[in-house]
């Protein structure tokens, strides 16, 4: 069987993109590749940080309309044949379109995977951690979720609690980064030991 081949489409910092791809190093080449990075923003950080890391980074942005956009995405997931894609702080929504066509390219499967700072169907959207604390919750958390066409939506596959105490906001923020960190490097884990299926690519 060949390594798993993932991509991970993200728009910021990331932060998540770089454990996925330290996580996906030392798990070894022969059980996970990272095909690409790839960015919607000019100048997003996530860009250089893959690339320090060994990994091509591509940015798709400024295109005129969201479907030629798509195809562009599409049209690289299908030359480095990836089985999954992986949002880490990717800002925007696939359409149904992108979605079917990513399936049939996994025998069906959903194979496109987010993670959200809340605890899922809380605080959807942007800006959800500082929303959590502003709102003076007990505790919020972080969610690892199937995607589907809508905001933060689709099957929830994990989440992890994070309580509030008397962090500040940086403090707290801190603590969901670590526990994204986690949470998503032990789904990759997951992939790489086979505990979570993977449909392969096939050209349909
Ligand atoms: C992360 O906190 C991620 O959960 C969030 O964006 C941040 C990206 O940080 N995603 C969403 O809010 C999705 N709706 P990073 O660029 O440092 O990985």
């Amino acid at each position: 069987m060949r390594p798993a081949r993932i991509a991970i489409l993200a728009s910021g910092t990331g932060s998540n993109a770089q454990a996925l791809i330290r996580k996906a190093q030392e798990l070894g080449a022969d059980k996970l590749e990272v095909g690409f990075v790839l960015s919607d923003k000019e100048e997003a950080p996530v860009l250089e940080r893959a690339r320090d890391l060994g990994v091509p980074a591509f940015l798709r942005a400024k295109f005129n309309d969201r479907r030629t956009h798509e195809d562009a995405i599409l049209m690289l997931l299908k030359e480095h044949h990836i089985d999954w894609v992986l949002l880490a702080g990717y800002m925007r929504l696939l359409s149904p379109y992108f979605l079917k066509t990513l399936q049939s390219w996994h025998q069906s499967a959903s194979q496109v995977v987010n993670i959200h700072p809340s605890l899922l169907p809380a605080y959807p959207g942007v800006d959800s951690i500082a929303r959590a604390y502003t709102d003076r919750v007990s505790e919020s958390g972080v969610t690892l979720h199937l995607v589907d066409e809508g905001m933060d939506t689709g099957l929830v596959l994990r989440q992890q609690k994070i309580s509030l105490g008397n962090e500040t906001l940086p403090e707290w923020s801190a603590k969901f980064h670590r526990v994204e960190h986690q949470i998503y490097g032990a789904f990759l884990t997951d992939i790489a030991e086979g505990h979570q299926k993977t449909c392969y690519f096939t050209e349909t």
